[in-house]
């Protein structure tokens, strides 16, 4: 095996029991492998043709008691106006937040807004699921 590089990590206590139970279900010999397994996703989905047209559905879980994060959240969206198609908001209970939006564009810029997205304190999860969308597919 290549060269073994160790780091830690913070989590939460309790999002570290349920990553533990996943992985335990999943049928992962050790906490290390399922971590590689996660990187190694992460940098394939890089990988994907940056300038390749695609639509998809990002999905933002956020709690909206938390100070100015629905503005920011807003402002990063605004800064894409032209990527996204729709949004749609739920409500989960008494703080938490569903927004789901329909985005078409170059898979780069969706990228882009992601992790902008990602990057707000206090935004829980941030999913994507894009599909390429030429004469091939459809
Ligand atoms: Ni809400």
């Amino acid at each position: 095996m290549a060269d073994l590089v160790r780091f830690g990590v913070s989590i939460e206590q309790s999002l570290h029991k349920r990553f533990d139970e996943k992985i335990t279900r999943q049928g992962y010999q050790n906490r290390s492998e399922a971590i590689r397994d996660l990187i190694r996703n992460s940098l394939v989905k890089e990988n994907w043709d940056d300038n390749a047209v695609v639509a998809g559905g990002i999905s933002i879980v956020y709690n909206h008691h938390h100070r100015d994060l629905l503005a920011k959240i807003m402002d990063v969206q605004h800064d894409y106006y032209d990527l996204i198609i729709s949004s749609q908001h739920v409500h989960l209970g008494h703080s938490g937040c569903l927004e789901i939006l329909v985005v078409k564009g170059k898979s780069r810029k969706i990228q882009e807004l992601c992790e902008s997205l990602k990057s707000i304190k206090g935004v829980r999860h941030v999913g994507i699921t894009k599909t390429g969308i030429s004469s091939e597919i459809i």
